[in-house]
């Protein structure tokens, strides 16, 4: 399966990578970064990191958007880490990110794979938005997308009812969930399931591997951080469970409506808006988009924790 990737690395996106990097058969032609968890430039270098990790440090990795259409930019290092990674990034990565932006790549690639490229979006969507105005047959030349974002029945995360990657630039979401992509909403109601939990991050963390103490030492951080929120020792596999959907999209079940952003709510600007009531779409104001939702939790998990453990000990 050939896949692009556009991410903010971010604790989570760096886990994605390394799952996509112990299935067989990926081809990972290009990453973008966007602002989001960290800067864009910052994303790129921790792109770089984790893709040099796996062997994979011949991938292109270009900076995208460096801020959101329409609001300023927010980045959330109290979550991530001043790094990214969890203040554990390390030395700087060997490459640097290309000369080409990642809406230039995008467009590119999409151009030359039409009909065999997939995308996979772990952050913001402005690059995404920006690349459709760039190139409007986009939704044509891409095979699908699958977007990790939204909330469309479960409670927000950024906000009461805003999940972060939409909250982070609803402009820009908005624009892609209307545009006519074969695309999948990996958002909270599926990601509500793909918990690790404290026996989960022990066996991680009994693993001796690169990847694997990689994938321990960045997640101490967001586990303190999402400790005192929720009670316990666990967090979301936000950005690994989008991977493995794209990837294996039994993994869940789906309800097809259209996704609306809400660009102006005093409460609840960035929340993703469908009419759950079940009624059909006379208007066909615009195209619907999988939601995922009723995980298969425990093999997404079991998936998750062998691929980590993935590579040589040592
Ligand atoms: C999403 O927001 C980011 O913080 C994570 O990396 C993930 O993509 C979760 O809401
Ligand atoms: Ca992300």
């Amino acid at each position: 399966m050939r896949i692009v990737l556009d991410t903010d690395p971010g604790i989570d996106d760096a886990l994605a990578i390394l799952y996509l990097a112990a299935q067989p058969g990926v081809e990972l032609v290009g990453v973008g970064t966007v602002h989001g968890n960290v800067a864009a430039d910052t994303a790129a270098e921790n792109a770089l990191r984790v893709l040099e990790l796996v062997g994979w440090g011949d991938v292109p990795v270009a900076v995208g958007a460096r801020r959101p259409m329409a609001q300023p930019l927010r980045t959330y290092e109290h979550v991530h880490g001043d790094d990214g990674l969890g203040n554990v990034a390390g030395a700087k990565p060997k490459g640097t990110p290309t000369e080409e932006s990642a809406v230039e790549q995008l467009v590119r690639l999409a151009r030359r794979y039409p009909g065999e490229l997939d995308l996979l979006a772990l952050g913001p969507l402005t690059n995404v938005a920006v690349a459709l105005l760039v190139e409007p047959e986009l939704p044509k030349l891409l095979r699908k997308v699958v977007v990790m974002g939204g909330a469309v029945w479960a409670p927000g995360n950024a906000t009461a009812h805003a999940e972060a990657n939409i909250h982070n630039d609803p402009e820009a979401a908005d624009l892609v969930l209307g545009a006519g992509f074969d695309l999948t909403l990996v958002g909270l109601e599926a990601t509500a399931h793909a918990i690790a939990n404290a026996t989960w991050l022990d066996e991680l963390a009994a693993h001796d591997s690169p990847r694997a103490r990689f994938a321990s030492g960045v997640l101490g951080h967001y586990v303190d951080f999402y400790e005192p929120l929720v009670g316990v020792r666990q967090c979301t596999l936000y950005d690994p469970l989008a991977a493995a959907i794209l990837l294996d999209p039994e993994l869940a079940r789906y309800r097809e409506l259209p996704v609306h952003v809400e660009l102006r709510g005093t409460h609840t600007r960035g929340t993703t808006v469908a009419d759950l009531r079940g009624y059909q779409d006379t208007t066909a104001e615009r195209p619907a988009v999988k939601i995922a939702a009723e995980l298969e939790e425990a093999e997404f998990l079991d998936r998750m924790l062998r691929a980590l453990q993935a590579g040589t000990a040592g």
